[in-house]
């Protein structure tokens, strides 16, 4: 498995990586959950084509600079992930090397990341679109695996691909979650034991929500269940359109429950289809 530092590097080795070229872009403190988009993109290059991960904690996607500097950083067991689970070259950029200081340019989505995580991290998904077009451009990749864990990043992925016309194919993964239902998350390690009892709460919220026949019943299911918990304070709870991720107050066409709930001053994100009903 080969590494690069710098973009030069990674262009010296384009040249001769046999296709399809997979990315799977990520920011380390690489969990189980990585590791299956990992062995996902394994499957669909085939053996004769090339798995490239990216790891770069993306300074213009966090909105506060102490989240950037408590992201957890261990680059010797993310390398082992990339290479347990068939990743062949793995490109770690250096913080200076992705982007100019005098930067102008920028990509801008302004629809889709108004609503859920985008509503109180003005910029995030701006700085997370202006990073995956320049790691597409950088590796040339054919195609990139997401997780639908992130599920409003990968529908503004979607949405920038539509809209700037990328060729690239967009692979998507179904949420990887613990035994009692939790999604895998770098963050869930910093669950107190009693806050991480009682996390697996947001799942079953969601679920037993999900059957209700009525917006309003739909999210004061969710909002009561998750509330019972003493630890969790909920940021949002919202029922929105899978397409426009604008507010729903109705069941007609594909819904989405999504929310985002603090355990102390760890967020965690989750969501879960629902269906259209007659
Ligand atoms: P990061 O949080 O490291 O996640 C990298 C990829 O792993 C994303 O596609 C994310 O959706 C996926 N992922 C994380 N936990 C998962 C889980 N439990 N199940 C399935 N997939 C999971 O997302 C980012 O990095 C960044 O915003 C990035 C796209 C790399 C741009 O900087």
């Amino acid at each position: 498995m080969w590494t690069a530092t710098t973009k030069q590097d990674l262009r010296s080795k384009l040249p001769g990586l046999p296709r399809p070229v997979i990315l799977v872009p990520t920011m380390g403190a690489l969990h189980p959950g990585h590791a299956s988009l990992i062995e996902l993109a394994r499957k669909r290059a085939g053996e004769n084509g090339t798995v490239i991960v990216s790891i770069f904690v993306n300074p213009i996607q966090f909105d506060r600079p102490s989240d950037l500097e408590k992201y957890p950083r261990c680059l010797d067991a993310d390398l082992t992930v990339c290479r347990k689970n068939g990743a062949d070259g793995v490109f770690i950029p250096e913080d200076g090397e992705m982007y100019f200081t005098d930067r102008s340019v920028t990509v801008i989505e302004s629809s889709l990341s108004k609503h859920l995580c985008g509503a109180t991290r003005p910029g995030h998904f701006d700085g997370v679109c202006t990073v995956v077009l320049k790691l597409f451009n950088l590796t040339r990749c054919d195609a990139a695996v997401f997780g639908e864990k992130d599920f409003q990043q990968l529908a503004i992925i979607r949405r920038m691909l539509r809209d700037l016309d990328l060729g690239t194919e967009i692979i998507p993964h179904p949420t990887v979650r613990e035994n009692d239902g939790l999604a895998m998350s770098s963050r869930n390690g910093r669950l107190t034991p009693e806050q991480r009892v009682s996390a697996p709460r947001i799942r079953q919220a969601l679920t037993i929500a999900a059957e209700k026949s009525s917006v309003d019943d739909i999210l004061s299911t969710a909002r009561n269940f998750i509330e019972e918990s003493p630890f969790a304070k909920i940021d949002y709870l919202s029922l929105v359109d899978a397409e426009t991720l604008a507010p729903a107050d109705d069941l007609s066409s594909k819904r989405v429950l999504a929310c985002a709930v603090f355990y102390g001053e760890v967020r965690l994100i989750d969501h879960i289809t629902i269906k259209p009903r007659a």
